[in-house]
This record gives structure tokens, sequence and C-alpha cells, in this order.
């Protein structure tokens, strides 16, 4: 930015070299005062109006989310935050202190906040003029069967040859329960599941395409293991479509990825094997296809303290020997990768179980990084909202055919006390406008586009975009 500021040449002609001493001082001062005033602006924007001027950045190329309803729902504040020594002295309150732990209890009464019951359904065989393809993030969500949508931290890949858009996810259809008394919610691993869809609202369930192993104890997708976040992608070069997930035990020690491969998008996969890539544990992961045919895997490693990216072989079946480690000392997971313009975006979570977190949103020109963090991408709604994700869990990213530089967040409201009936928190996506956060060494100047994940209670996806699907 520097040139930008540089004293025109001009100026030294007729004044001299005696006068040009000032001239450079006065040019700094003005430079100073420049930078002043545009932080002024800038953090004025980050307390207060900022969501109105993001809001004009690139909404305009998608006329039809401005129009959308925004936040009306009013969560109570939390109750306040007592004292560590507080609460050594008094007994355990009884009433959950926080938002968060609001959330978490099932007893709240609250809870048809987070989990509307299922007379507010999506459901596209019986839907009204009112909704027709209408999204509503947390609401539960029918297939054309009239059955909850099963594909819990799912992924969608679009067929172009189909002109079909498929969403593998988790079946977690069976009773939640502890395996034991100190671990983390789960049901039985039932398989993945896939859905189509030409309009990405009305989902034709296609069934289990990879199923769990009810009775081979050494199997990795023996039903009382772990199969978490599968994901999609097509090999041009073999014409296969291959599935990459996280592989587990119960109690999260073996920590690897599955592989498995299909001739078709709708199965059934045949499951190949895991493995740690790298020689490193991997927890939460996500593949990422780039528009040269290349292919990577990222995912949450070393305790989930940091994550590892790394190229796939050509026929996508395993990992090379290259990888670096990214966002170390961090500890994000659930990873939802993303390009536009040439620019690499990520949307990360925190690491806290069951319970949501605050999203970061990150950027790189390179893929295998560095990638720099540039802060929460949530917009809109309340500040509760916002810190927690939408009391949701980045699991996808899915670009918008027919849109460039819009694209569907994909969430998971996950639901520990029954996870079946976990919810899906879809939102429109944007990029552009200004970074929310200033990076080191760039004076406040935003090097990169804004990613914006907006709130909306209701929305739908422009008129039009389905003409030649429907
Ligand atoms: C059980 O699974 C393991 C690992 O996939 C396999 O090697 C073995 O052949 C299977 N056993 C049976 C009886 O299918
Ligand atoms: C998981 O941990 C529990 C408690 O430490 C233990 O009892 C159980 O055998 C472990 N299960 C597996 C599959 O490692």
């Amino acid at each position: 930015m520097g040139n930008k500021y540089r004293k025109p040449t001009t100026l030294h002609g007729d004044a001299g070299s005696r006068c040009s001493l000032s001239v450079v001082v006065w040019c700094l001062v003005g430079c100073v005062v420049m930078l002043h005033f545009y932080s002024l602006l800038f953090d004025r924007n980050e307390v207060g109006g900022g969501i109105q001027v993001r809001l004009n950045s690139r909404l305009s190329l998608t006329r039809e989310l401005e129009k959308i309803e925004e936040e009306s729902f009013f969560i109570p504040p939390p109750r306040g935050k007592r004292s560590p020594r507080a609460v050594k002295r008094k007994p355990k309150p009884k009433r959950p202190t926080t938002i968060i732990e609001e959330f978490l209890d099932e007893n709240s009464q609250f809870r048809h906040l987070f989990f509307p019951d299922r007379s507010t359904a999506i459901d596209p065989m019986k839907m009204t003029e009112n909704d027709d393809l209408y999204f509503y993030p947390g609401r539960m969500w029918l297939d054309t069967n009239g059955d909850p949508i099963q594909a819990h931290g799912g992924g969608i890949l679009y067929v172009e040859r189909l002109k079909t858009y498929y969403w593998y996810g988790e079946n977690k259809d069976g009773p939640t329960y502890h395996a034991h008394k100190r671990a983390a919610a789960r049901v039985d691993v039932i398989g993945v599941n896939c859905y189509s869809s030409k309009d990405l609202w009305t989902w034709k369930n296609e069934g289990i395409v990879l199923a769990g192993e009810q009775a081979n104890l050494t199997h990795d997708l023996y039903k009382l293991n772990v199969l978490e976040r599968p994901k999609v992608i097509y090999n041009d070069k073999t014409g296969k479509y291959v599935m990459w997930m996280h592989i587990d035990d119960a109690n999260y020690t073996k920590a690897s990825v599955g592989i498995a491969i299909s001739e078709t998008p709708t199965g059934p996969f045949e499951y190949l094997y895991s493995k740690q890539p790298h020689g490193f544990d991997s927890r939460d992961m996500t593949i990422f296809k780039d528009d040269n045919g290349m292919a990577y895997l990222i995912y949450s490693s070393e305790d989930n303290s940091e994550l590892h990216i790394g190229p796939l072989t050509a026929d996508y079946l395993g990992v090379t020997h290259e990888m670096r480690r990214i966002m170390v000392g961090q500890h994000r997971e659930a990873p939802a990768l993303f390009k536009y313009q040439g620019t690499y975006y990520m949307i990360t979570s925190g690491c806290s179980g069951w319970a949501p977190n605050e999203a970061l949103a990150h950027a790189a020109e390179s893929i295998m990084g560095p990638w720099e963090t540039m802060g929460n991408p949530c917009i809109g709604g309340n500040r509760i909202f916002r810190h927690t994700t939408f009391f949701a869990q980045s699991t996808f990213v899915l670009p918008l055919q027919g849109i460039p530089g819009s694209f569907i967040f994909m969430a998971d409201r996950w639901n520990p006390a029954e996870l079946r009936d976990s919810r899906y928190v879809w939102l429109p996506l944007t990029i552009g406008g200004a970074a929310d956060k200033p990076l080191e060494y760039n004076f406040r100047f935003p090097l990169w586009s804004r990613v914006s994940i907006y709130w909306h209670r209701k929305w739908r996806l422009p008129d039009g975009l389905w003409i030649d699907q429907r």
C-alpha cells in the first residue's frame, strides 16, 4: 500500500529540495491520519454497523437472499457467571447457568427453541406455497418418504452428468447411549446414508450406501466402533466414487481414516481399509478436490491440537508423503474447505465435544499453506448465536452452481440427548468485503475477503436457479 501514498514527483519541481523535506513530513503525517481514520471506521463497523456494511458486499449477486427475514428468535440472557469460589462455597446450582448448558440440558424449558418439534418439520411432500423451497435451519427436515433425514456430519457431491446433488452422511437412527460412565454419547454404527436431490431441498433417500458391520468384531465398521464425517469425491481418471471417513474405536484411540469406493454415486460402496495418514492420529477430517483434479485430505491431529493437510494419490485411495502442519496449537476440528477465485478458504470449529462453540474462517493462497485465521464468519442473529455457530458445528461448504461467490454452509446442530434427532443448519455463505480481524503486518488493511455466514430463520435460494433441472 506504501506506493499509493508516495508523494507525486511533480511536487519536487519548482519548490526545490528545501521544500521537499517538509512535504515528505506532511505526507507521512497525512498517511498516519488516514490510517488512524481507517482504523476508527473499521472498529466502529466491528462493533455496531458491521452487519449492514457487510450485507451489502456480495449479496447483490443473490438478491433473493437479501429479502429473507432476519433473526427474531429470542433467547434469555445467561443467568450470570458464578465465581469459582462461590461455586465451591455454595451447593451446585440445580438450574443450568449458561445458554450452552441450557442447550445441552434435555429438560430445559427452552429446548423447543433449539429443537422445534415435528409439527414445524420441513416436509417437501406437504409443501404449501408459503414454504416451498424454504430452508428453516434447525427444524426437523423430512425426506420424500416423510422420514427425518439421517445424514449427519455429511457432505454433498454434485454430479454434473446427472445434474443431481448427492448428500452423504452418518445414519444415526439408533438409540443414544454412553458406552461407559465417562464416555461421550454415541449411537452404534449403522452406516453412511445417501440422499439425492435436484434442488437441494427435496431429498430422496437412496438408502445406506456403506453399511455398518453387525457381527465381525475385528471389522473397522463393527457397530461398536465409530464412523464419522463421510465425504465423497469422484475420480475422473479411475471413474470411481471415493469415500473417506473418520474411523475410530469407541474410545477414540484408533484415530484413523477409512476409504471406500463405488462405481455409482448411490453405491453400494466397497470398504477397502483404514490407516493413520502420514503415521499420525486423525480424527475430524474432510477431503477436497481442486479444479485441477488434485485432491487433499485435511485432518485434526496430535490430539486435535493442529490440522494436517496433504495431497491424495492420483487414484484418491491413499495419501502421498507430502504433508504440512497448519493451525498448530489452535485446537480446531470439523474442517470444511472451499475455493473462490484462486483463494482457499476453510471453516473450522473449536473442540468441545457435542457442545457448540465459535467457528473460525481461515484463508490461504496455496492449499498447503500458510493458512491465516480471519475470525468468526457468523453474522446476524444475536451474540450467542454468533458465538456458537448458531448452535451448530461446520461439516461442509457447498458451492452453488451458477452463483459464483455464493455457497451453502452446512452444519450439524448435535443433540447429545438423542443424536438421531440432531438437526441441520444450512445457511448462505458469501465471500466479499473486508476481513474483520486485521492480520499482522498489514497496517489493518485486510488481505483477504471476508467470509460471511448469515443467520436466517428462513431463507431460500434464488428463483430460476433450477429452471433447467426441475
Ligand atoms: C472380519 O473382518 C476382518 C477385517 O476386515 C477380515 O479380515 C475378516 O476376514 C472378517 N471375518 C469374517 C468372518 O468375515
Ligand atoms: C474404553 O475405555 C473404557 C474405560 O477406560 C474401557 O473399560 C473399555 O474397555 C475401552 N474400550 C475399548 C474398545 O478400548
